[in-house]
């Protein structure tokens, strides 16, 4: 299958996991791909991976720019790079909570803010943020929690496995996605 041919791709977190494998995918389906990852060594040889921390925004950056020099356009992004975090709030610090958000979510914006000047010039635009379950399961469960129990539990009250930090960022994540998904006009962008 050609369907994504003379179409170009940047997938963060690229280089492992879920994010290799839609790299792969894409790849296989046409599009050239640019994998911008923290460690992009051992990458297929026709995936091209640039070092990149999504938590810095000259990185950033100069990652854009090198892909649309190499390929001459940007037409998807996968915003998949992201860490887990263990801890509730009575455990962590503000720095753990910072990094999270840092890489989870703001990260996301950071890559689509760089990328959307040459998305906009894309005939087939499209941002894919890679979320989780935990953004609507857990708050299901912990709300279910807290309507059968009196005693004030709420998502960030209720006692371990709940209201970890990675299930907090997921839950942004899903929120702004929804944010943005209402508000830019669909003709312009695709995001799922
Ligand atoms: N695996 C799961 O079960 C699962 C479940 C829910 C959500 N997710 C989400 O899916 C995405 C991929 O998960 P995965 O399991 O494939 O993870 P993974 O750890 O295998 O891969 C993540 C990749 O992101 C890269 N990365 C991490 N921080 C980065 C940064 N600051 N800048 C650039 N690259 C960075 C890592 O080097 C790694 O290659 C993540 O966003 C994760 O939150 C995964």
């Amino acid at each position: 299958m050609s369907d994504f041919a003379g179409l170009v791709a940047i997938v963060t977190g690229g280089a492992s996991g879920i994010g290799l494998a839609t790299a792969k995918l894409l790849n296989s389906r046409g599009a050239g791909v640019a994998a911008l990852d923290l460690n992009p060594d051992g990458l297929p040889d026709d995936i091209v991976g640039i070092e990149v921390d999504v938590t810095d925004d000259a990185q950033v950056k100069s990652a854009v720019d090198v892909v649309v020099e190499r390929f001459g356009r940007l037409d998807v992004v996968v915003n998949n790079a992201g860490i887990s975090a263990v801890g509730d709030v009575a455990a962590n610090g503000d720095d753990e909570w910072l990094r999270v958000l840092d890489v989870n979510v703001v990260g996301m914006a950071r890559v689509a803010r760089r990328a959307s000047p040459h998305l906009r010039r894309s005939p087939a635009a499209a941002i894919v943020n890679t979320c989780s379950i935990v953004a609507w399961a857990v708050i299901k469960t912990a709300d279910a929690l807290s309507r059968r129990f009196a005693n004030g539990a709420s998502l960030l009250g209720v006692p371990s496995p709940f209201a970890k930090w990675f299930t907090l960022s997921q839950t942004i994540l899903y929120d702004m996605q929804n944010t943005f998904i209402h508000r830019f006009p669909r003709s312009q962008f695709d995001i799922a």
